[in-house]
């Protein structure tokens, strides 16, 4: 989406019925907001910058804008919020932490918190064979270790990827990133050794086939006709995928896809690292994604909802992957003491708050709500996805599919005008992505807006 600030637009009409939690006084961008941005602009390198919301503080579900407007937050800082903004036991453990002993490297020396949360990652990931932890600071760097750790150990120069997938900016992390063609546009030339198949993504088959009569050959054809040709599979050091492709437009694979891979993978002896960055950590109602699919990754990379708000990223790994001697790998602030205090309390919170189930049943209900949408508005393509990850695909024909990127994003500044917070994902989708602790008026007041938006979107076509 473009980094230009969207022109203010007037206040939207004081139309929330009263009880509805949404509170918009001024434009969004208002006064203060649009001296921030412009100061921003001035000074901030171009990045993703979508919506010209200017965050003071926040609780829960709800921002505080520095105009004092109240929004609705559906993309949880891309995702990271898991259990809402400054949830009191986080905010309680990151105060308690860093007023002690803030940084110490973890890498370098020990303290007990950083190995509490390694024993605990590597018990809740898929698997029971032995495992360890290397903690980091962003998915894009949990992705390069885990590249690290593979080509070390295996000594083998291949990744295979999905196209469509993202794992990250960083040059390894990149190499294997292929969501968007601006990501990788003049980067060139990127790590040896990622290829790439196509992803499995039923509502854009890129074979034009339907499930189930395809009989899984988005999956087959890796060993089928890659692996026959210009893929060696005796040179894979891994295969690498999200379980729900994110940025790539919150695309879930069709029943039995990863177990055709991993049957595939099985028979070469290859290793899956499964990029759990964006759908682990709850957000689907599982901890994590894969365990939906039915297959254990031998490697698990997290980072985003991990850290509870703080910058946290790990890569469980089978403990036979080990490095067998100090210096190939380490960095200076992953497993940092505040950063691994909010995850415990964050981790504490799902399990003591139920959010895993909560996440299923609220992810439930928000599919059936934005079907219902679906069936009101032809510009709404197809409707998707897994626990608390979800998407709408805006298309500008329901025949042809041919996605409609110019009307998601008038949809998305309709909705932060009515007060509710979201982002895109993929060519042409919207994700909705509320912290966990979501409950059914949110879920409500969301839609409502979403509704209002897509008509306003269409009436300013
Ligand atoms: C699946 C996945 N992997 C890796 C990354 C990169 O994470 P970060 O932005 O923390 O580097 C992302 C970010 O969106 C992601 O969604």
């Amino acid at each position: 989406m473009s980094q230009s600030t969207p022109p203010p637009v007037a206040a939207a009409p004081p139309n929330r019925s009263p009880g509805h939690g949404v509170s918009v006084r001024t434009p969004i961008p208002g006064p203060n907001a649009q001296r921030i941005i412009a100061r921003d602009e001035r000074f901030l390198m171009t990045s993703t910058k979508s919506s010209p919301v200017v965050a003071a503080e926040a609780s829960g579900m709800w921002v505080q804008d520095v105009d004092g407007n109240r929004l609705l937050d559906f993309a949880a800082g891309i995702g990271v919020l898991a259990v809402g903004h400054a949830h009191p036991e986080v905010v309680r453990a990151v105060r308690e932490q860093v007023g002690r002993l803030s940084h110490f490297a973890g890498t370098d020396f020990y303290y007990e918190n950083q190995t509490i949360l390694a024993e605990r990652l590597a018990q809740l990931t898929p698997g029971t064979f032995p495992k360890k932890v290397f903690f980091t600071n962003s998915g894009t760097e949990s992705a390069e270790a885990a590249l690290k750790i593979v080509r070390h150990h295996r000594q083998k120069p291949i990744v295979v990827g999905l196209l469509g997938g993202f794992h990250g900016r960083t040059m390894g992390a990149l190499t294997m990133t292929t969501s968007k063609p601006v990501q990788r546009a003049r980067f060139a030339p990127f790590v040896g050794g990622g290829h790439h198949i196509p992803a499995p993504m039923c509502y854009r088959c890129p074979y034009k086939l339907e499930y189930p009569s395809c009989d899984l050959y988005c999956a087959k054809i890796l060993e089928e006709l890659y692996f026959q040709t210009s893929i060696p599979p005796e040179d894979v050091a891994a295969f690498l995928a999200e379980p729900v492709m994110g940025e790539g437009g919150y695309v879930v694979p069709p029943p039995r896809w990863h177990a055709t891979i991993r049957g595939i993978l099985d028979r070469y002896g290859i290793p899956l690292i499964d990029d759990e960055v964006q759908a682990g950590i709850g957000r689907t109602g599982r901890w994590f994604a894969v365990e939906h699919h039915g297959v254990v990754p031998e490697l698990v990379t997290v980072a985003k909802a991990f850290g509870g708000g703080l910058p946290l990223g790990a890569v469980s790994l089978p403990a036979d992957y080990d490095f067998p001697k100090p210096g190939s790998h380490s960095n200076t602030f992953g497993g940092n003491l505040v950063a691994v205090a909010a995850s415990l309390a964050t981790l504490d919170v799902i399990e003591k708050e139920r959010l895993l189930d909560n996440a299923r049943r609220q992810g439930e209900y928000l599919l059936q709500r934005l079907r219902e949408l679906q069936q009101r508005h032809e510009e709404i393509g197809d409707v998707r996805g897994l626990g608390l990850m979800v998407a709408t695909e805006f298309v500008q024909d329901r025949a042809t599919k041919v996605p409609d990127a110019a009307f998601r994003d008038r949809v998305i500044a309709e909705a932060v005008r009515r007060g509710l917070i979201l982002l895109g994902c993929g060519r042409s989708s919207i994700r909705y992505i509320p912290p966990l602790i979501v409950q059914r008026p949110e879920i409500d007041e969301a839609v409502e807006i979403v509704d209002a938006a897509i008509a306003a979107a269409r009436a300013h076509a």
